[in-house]
């Protein structure tokens, strides 16, 4: 479950620089992320603003929805890099959306400005969560 040394600096890299590619004219809040699968790739994503607002998307969202429409799964860890310092953590949507695809221990590395980060697992960010276990199975 532990990341390398290479696999966490590879990540912090790809998030940070995932923050280039971000839509954001009108927060002007660039927000990277980069996920690392159990084999080793990487999938990166960026927020994506709308002159509606509420329609704009989040960057760990647009990263998780790349991920699995490009046929990825079994998921490592995620890293989040802004611009502000401590880092920022990801709001209760995307929470429950990376819940999906994660396990309580999966870590999550949020990056600020300053290259440091705070790491936190998804039990931590979001518990008590509902998760796909939680349906009744259909027989
Ligand atoms: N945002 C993210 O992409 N991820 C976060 O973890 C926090 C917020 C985006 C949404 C919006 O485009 C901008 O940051 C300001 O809220």
């Amino acid at each position: 479950m532990t990341l390398t040394a290479q696999e966490l600096n590879t990540l912090s890299v790809k998030a940070t620089d995932a923050k280039s590619t971000a839509y954001c004219p009108y927060s002007k809040f660039r927000v990277g992320a980069c996920i690392l699968t159990q084999k080793g790739e990487f999938i990166t994503g960026a927020n994506v603003e709308n002159v509606s607002y509420p329609v704009g998307t989040c960057a760990e969202r647009v990263a998780f929805g790349t991920a699995i429409v490009g046929g990825y799964k079994d998921f490592k860890a995620l890293a989040v890099a802004t611009d502000i310092s401590p880092g920022a953590s990801p709001c209760g949507m995307c929470r429950q959306f990376m819940r999906e695809f994660t396990t309580p221990s999966f870590p999550v590395y949020m990056y600020g400005g300053d290259g440091n980060y705070v790491l936190k697992t998804m039990g931590e960010l979001l518990p008590d969560s509902f998760g796909p276990e939680d349906l009744p199975k259909e027989d």
